[in-house]
């Protein structure tokens, strides 16, 4: 029996072969054993230090696949805090020249004073990491966090080929390793493939799937991401003689087999500076990874030590980012998509094109306005600009290749979704689909507006619920709410028998609405809670709302408008308007609404007096000239304020927040304060809750 003195040697054979295989695969390209064979070897290996784990090391191969799934990220103190750094907005030459000036003026240099030596390298985009090697080995791996506190990332890591798990040569105690966690362009496209591939979700950039692969909890799902590193420079350090320049530490690095992007450069002054940054901007495009710009840093550790740091931010680094990227891109067609509001957006549909890090496929073109302002045609190439997060946007169209007869592009007149007509509400760039209480695109949007407090205010059913019952089919329009069965409801998830009784009862309680409410309740575009009171107190009674004649009341206002303006020469006073306060667009919007055949349905269903609402038909309202304005204080007993408020102005009169000469009455409840005090004072009649019905006519 083989005792554990060769097994040791056996497993260190194993280990350097692997790794040199590895290299030869994925550093250079030139593998000289197949695929199996090198399997058969790491399984070996694996097995040797399964049976003998006294056998494994940090640094062994076997790492690099990852192992069980954690529960959660621990965090991580960073030994030295992980700063951010500045970003010049100035995206020309004076980006360099800015900060030059900056680090002098910090540094008190005089003008004849020699220049200051930069290091300029590559802003790679990825995610920020922490490698912490002790005696050569990597211990640890942090995420940056919150600069002070980041996750402990080290199994994920160690699957990451590009970061050695030992440093080569006379490693010092403690160094900690700071870079970036990348992917390069290429891995991502192949990887975004097989992950379309499996039906699984895509990523939108590079940085993201690097970020998302880094802060995994199953380590072997970070095994098989292709993910690349850089460093960019040191973190805490023991045992360690730092060099004088960034440079030369970055060259260390290099030397301990450190994966250090060759596009670096020193420079006296700002020459190189500015030369590196138009350089790297023409040549960006080719590079086989992202970035996010340029960074300059003060070559000198000394002098990087005198400049120190702004809040987060050392004085003696700066970022010096490019202008948005643009691409052309061809119009395949211009699609409209129905949001839950019922918004109608203009989306252009493209031929792909890998702008700003991503591939863009399609691009809004927002609202109506919009579209017009940059006559977008489906045909056309279309300039689109994108630059970092932002979502990508059309920056203009190439008139020169535009195609003949290619036709403006309209909003179309009906809804794709539900073929309800579409209206313009005023003031605002949406174009919105009528068919609110019916089309599928705005079913939860409807709902949440109906149920809502200042609706129907129907308490027990919350977003989440109201969100479910529509994605289940069980409600299709508000109307479906009330034939709820209480099975139903006790069958959804994370729903009891006792919640959902709530809930019934709720819906239940909101049977009995008052007409403003139940008008506002509808989401009709452009009315909301004062304009469904003025439709209310027109109209007085449902019956009255849905046989408006709308063109009619348009008529007499016109006239009375007219009839007033010469009332006011002669100096006589305005006759009321009907409708005050609600312009010709909001009728209009009123109309269609009521029109839309599919709406008007709902309504009478939500209206039935048997199985739906019953919507209180108000008194009368006063004529303007006999309007009385109140003024609320203190606590009624049998109604909230807000009751008491919708009761007055149901009956056309008015609410205010103060008392003086021109209140007509106080209505004081319990703990009436100071403003009863002011009634009497100025001898304003003061009314209790009973004496409030009374004089309303409500019991
Ligand atoms: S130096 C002292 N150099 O950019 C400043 N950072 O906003 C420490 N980054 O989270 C960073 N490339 O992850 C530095 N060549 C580079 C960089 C770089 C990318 C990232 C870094 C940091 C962020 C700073």
């Amino acid at each position: 029996m083989a005792g554990p003195k060769p097994q040791l040697e056996r497993a260190a054979v194993l280990r350097e072969a692997i790794e040199r295989h590895n290299r030869l695969y994925y550093g250079e390209d030139q593998p000289e054993i197949s695929d199996a064979e090198f399997d058969r070897l790491f399984q070996e290996l694996q097995a040797l230090e399964a049976r003998h784990p006294e056998l494994a090391t940090a640094d062994s191969p076997t790492q690099r696949v990852g192992g069980a799934p954690l529960k959660e990220l621990k965090p991580v103190r960073h030994a030295l805090p992980m700063l951010s750094i500045r970003t010049e907005t100035d995206t020309g030459e004076a980006g360099a020249l800015n900060f030059d000036a900056r680090v002098r003026r910090e540094l008190r240099l005089e003008p004849a004073a020699p220049p200051v030596e930069y290091a300029a390298e590559l802003k790679f985009d990825g995610l920020a990491i922490n490698l912490r090697y002790e005696r050569g080995l990597l211990t640890q791996a942090a995420t940056r966090g919150d600069g002070s506190v980041g996750e402990d990332v080290t199994r994920n890591v160690r699957t990451i080929r590009d970061i050695p798990l030992r440093l080569r040569g006379q490693a010092p105690p403690v160094i900690e390793v700071r870079g970036e966690i990348f992917m390069t362009r290429k891995d991502f496209e192949r990887m975004n493939e097989r992950q379309r591939k499996l039906g699984e979700k895509a990523f939108v950039n590079p940085r993201n799937a690097a970020a998302g692969s880094v802060r995994q909890l199953d380590p072997a799902v970070t095994a098989k991401r292709p993910l690349s590193f850089f460093a960019y420079g040191v973190g805490f350090v023991q045992g360690w003689k730092l060099p004088a320049s960034h440079k030369e530490v970055l060259d260390a690095l290099h030397a301990m087999g450190v994966p250090v992007d060759a596009h670096r450069v020193v420079s006296p002054g700002t020459g190189g500076l500015v030369e590196f940054h138009a350089r790297m901007g023409r040549e960006r495009e080719r590079l086989p990874f992202g970035i996010d710009g340029v960074v300059y840093k003060a070559n000198s550790l000394q002098l990087q030590e005198q400049l120190g740091f702004v809040a987060r931010e050392p004085r003696w680094a700066v970022a010096h980012k490019y202008p948005a990227e643009e691409q052309t891109a061809e119009v395949l067609g211009i699609d409209v998509q129905v949001g839950r509001t019922g918004a109608l957006t203009p989306v252009a549909r493209l031929k792909p094109v890998f702008v700003g890090g991503v591939t863009v496929t399609n691009v809004t073109l927002h609202n109506e306005d919009e579209l017009r302002r940059k006559d977008v045609r489906v045909g056309d190439t279309v300039v689109i600009r994108r630059a970092g997060d932002v979502i990508p946007e059309v920056v203009s169209v190439r008139q020169d290749l535009r195609l003949p007869g290619a036709a403006e592009f309209r909003m179309p007149e009906r809804c794709p979704e539900c073929d309800a007509p579409v209206v313009r509400v005023p003031g605002e760039a949406a174009t919105r689909c009528t068919g609110g209480l019916y089309c599928r695109a705005q079913r939860i949007q409807a709902l949440l507006h109906f149920k809502g407090r200042r609706a129907m205010d129907i308490e027990g059913l919350g977003d989440k619920l109201a969100e479910q019952l529509v994605e289940m089919g069980l409600v299709k329009s508000p109307a479906d709410l009330y034939a709820l069965e209480l099975a139903q409801l006790a069958a959804l998830e994370r729903m009891g028998e006792k919640s959902a009784g709530n809930v019934i009862a709720s819906i239940e309680a909101s049977r009995d609405a008052t007409l403003p409410r139940f008008v506002f309740a509808l989401g009709i575009p452009g009315v909301g809670e004062e304009v469904a009171k003025v439709l209310a107190r027109l109209f007085g009674s449902l019956d009255a709302f849905l046989g408006a004649r709308w063109e009619q009341i348009a008529g007499e206002k016109e006239t009375i408008r007219k009839e007033n303006v010469k009332r006011k020469r002669r100096g006589e006073a305005p006759v009321p308007v009907p409708l005050e306060g609600v312009g010709p667009e909001i009728m209009e919007s009123v109309r269609q609404f009521l029109l839309e055949p599919h709406n008007r349905t709902v309504i009478l269903r939500l209206s039935d007096p048997k199985n739906g609402v019953r919507v209180r038909t108000e008194s009368p309202p006063v004529p303007a000239g006999e309007a009385k304005t109140f003024v609320l204080t203190g606590t009624l007993a049998g109604m909230t304020r807000e009751e008491a408020k919708s009761l007055i102005e149901s009956r056309g009169h008015k609410v205010a927040g103060s008392v003086s000469r021109s209140t007509d009455f106080v209505v004081a409840g319990a703990e009436a304060g100071s403003k009863l005090e002011r009634a009497q004072e100025l001898g304003v009649q003061v009314l209790d809750e009973a004496g409030l019905r009374n004089l309303l006519g409500k019991p």
